[in-house]
């Protein structure tokens, strides 16, 4: 097989893979083929991935020689044009959100699988790039709080005074949100948090994190750990207190999202204007609506002197290590579709293939996307 690997779009910082884990694929036997400058801005140069046997081409040659192509963007329609039906597209493309991307792909008949489908099982955790990406993305968002909040993150003894520890609220305690109390807690912060996963309880406390319990959420075991929409009862109990600890933050980190939907709001614009002015929210969920109602994506939008930063890109500003992570789980992944003397073998009687797998032969394969597109 020759696996591609593509130059990312625009201000994405990025690569699929990095040379430190090209060498895994050629000892599977895959050729690996490389679009001339594709690690430049994750600080990986063509020499270094020729000098663990890549071979670096044009993007046309990659586009008309690579059985599988690797981008962590989803192809632009140009691009999509470009690809015939007996290749394979990898990449991270949002497909329970990005209906209309998965039709494209439908129509033109092109394999593509979307990383972050991977199923959230014990054999798939090395392979989980949304594990891997929330993780850049809760420590940065941590990061940017601190420097932009014009008070300090830990308590003071000073002699000019004692000053007060900043307090924090974070809304959601999946792996971004853990890994943002983590942050917080290592820079000195309080911090409060809330999620309708009761699991989550424990791993907040051991944190350091004070887990604020609002009764009555709905779980379903169903839902594969992930949280499910809330009656409107639940929500307006939660909004109250989310309300009253929104007033009191100094940073509120918005994390929460169900697949498939629109990010559920936790912050209406009336919390907003309840909080203190020089206060942060930054908006994790932006790209799926946010959590804030003021939230715009990619924007930082300033409403009575509280900044609502909507970036949705975190990952993109730890390049090396968000390259390596994503790479890592690229191989471990790819290791279930990688054959005999790495020939191609698309074995879908494995679940994490078929889980992942969006379209094939004019067919969607994902349960999960076919429900969405059937329900809307
Ligand atoms: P996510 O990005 O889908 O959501 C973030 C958090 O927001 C979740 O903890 C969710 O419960 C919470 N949330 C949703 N709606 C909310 C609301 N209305 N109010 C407050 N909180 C709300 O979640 P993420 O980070 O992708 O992980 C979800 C879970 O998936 C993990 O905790 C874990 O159980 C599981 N997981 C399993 C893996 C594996 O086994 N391979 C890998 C990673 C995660």
């Amino acid at each position: 097989m020759i696996l591609g690997l593509l130059k990312e779009y625009g201000t994405e910082t990025r690569v699929a893979l990095l040379p430190e884990t090209v060498k895994a694929f050629t000892d599977l036997k895959v050729e690996v083929l490389v679009e001339k400058g594709a690690g430049a801005s994750a600080f990986a140069a063509d020499a270094d991935y020729e000098a663990v046997g890549a071979k670096i081409a044009s993007r046309s040659d990659v586009f008309a020689k690579a059985e599988v192509l690797l981008q962590i963007q989803p192809p632009a329609d140009e691009d999509i044009q470009k690809i015939k039906d007996s290749q394979v597209w990898i990449s991270a493309f949002n497909p329970l959100w990005e209906t209309d991307l998965v039709t494209k792909f439908l129509d033109a008949g092109i394999t593509t699988f979307s990383l972050d489908m991977i199923p959230r099982t014990t054999r798939a955790q090395a392979m989980d790039i949304l594990s891997s990406m929330a993780t850049v993305s809760g420590y940065m968002a941590v990061l940017e709080a601190a420097v932009k909040l014009p008070t300090f993150f830990p308590m003071f003894m000073t002699a000019a005074g004692t000053i007060r520890p900043a307090n924090m609220l974070i809304l959601g305690a999946g792996v971004a949100g853990l890994q943002a109390i983590a942050t917080s807690r290592k820079l000195g912060a309080q911090v409060q948090v809330f999620d309708v996963r009761s699991a989550v309880k424990e791993e907040v406390m051991s944190l350091g994190g004070k887990f604020v319990e609002v009764e009555g959420a709905t779980e379903d075991k169903a839902a594969g750990g992930y949280a499910v929409e809330q009656t409107e009862e639940y929500k307006k109990k939660q909004q109250e207190a989310i309300n009253d600890h929104a007033a009191k933050a100094n940073v509120v980190i918005c994390t929460a999202q169900i697949p498939g939907k629109k990010a559920p709001l936790l912050i209406p614009k009336e919390a907003v204007e309840r909080m203190k002015p020089g206060s942060i929210i930054i908006d994790l969920a932006a790209s799926s609506g946010g959590n804030c109602e003021l939230t715009k994506n990619d924007e930082t939008v300033v409403h009575n002197g509280v900044s609502i930063i909507g970036q949705s890109n975190y990952p993109a500003q730890k390049p090396v290590d968000a390259s390596r992570m994503f790479g890592k789980n690229v191989l471990n992944f790819m290791k279930l579709i990688i054959g005999e003397e790495g020939a191609l073998n698309l074995n879908f009687e494995d679940d994490i293939v078929k889980g992942t797998c969006i379209t094939h032969a004019k067919e969607l394969y994902n349960e999960r996307v076919k429900s969405v597109i059937e329900t809307k």
